[in-house]
């Protein structure tokens, strides 16, 4: 089983999408039984609570149900655990490797490296701004998956 983890800041918006975003496509590819699918956040702000209303109907607009989710902090034992800890942004990013035991930095990503055709590096949280930012976290975040399936074909399948 190749175990993959999303992580934002608040795991309530961006984090959560990763999670359903994902999940769906190992799904739909048939890799249920290969690859197994959570997120976290960096902070406790947020622990226990459904994803954002606003990120639950932008996903449930894609066919996709994040309403079971209920949001945690990563915990120590996430960076043995997990396969691939995928950072939104990059203060994720640095906060993750800040409390990373030595010589597993290497599951870290930023989850905009696996995107095509995109410049940006960090998905834009989305909490404060509302609008659109929303369905850009979706667009970017399927577009992400795409090539973050395509490594782990790649290297574990
Ligand atoms: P997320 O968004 O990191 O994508 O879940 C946020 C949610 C909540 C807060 C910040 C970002 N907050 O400060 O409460």
């Amino acid at each position: 089983m190749i175990k993959v983890l999303f992580i934002c800041l608040g795991n309530i918006c961006r984090s959560p999408t990763g999670e359903g975003v994902f999940d769906a496509l190992i799904k739909s590819e048939g890799l249920g039984d290969l690859i197994s699918v959570d997120s976290a956040g960096t902070a406790a702000y947020h622990v226990g609570e459904p994803p954002d209303s606003r990120s639950q109907a932008a996903a449930l607009r894609r066919g996709i149900d994040m309403s079971h989710q209920k949001a945690r902090r990563v915990r120590a034992d996430d960076f043995v655990e997990f396969d691939y800890l995928m950072a939104m942004d990059h203060d994720n990013l640095n906060n993750l490797l800040a409390i990373c035991p030595p010589g597993l930095e290497h599951k870290i990503h930023l989850m905009l490296d696996f995107a095509e055709g995109v410049e940006e590096r960090s998905v834009p949280d989305p909490y404060y701004t509302g609008g659109n930012g929303f369905e850009v976290v979706l667009d970017l975040i399927e577009n992400a998956s795409q090539g973050l399936l395509g490594d782990i074909r790649d290297k574990h399948l």
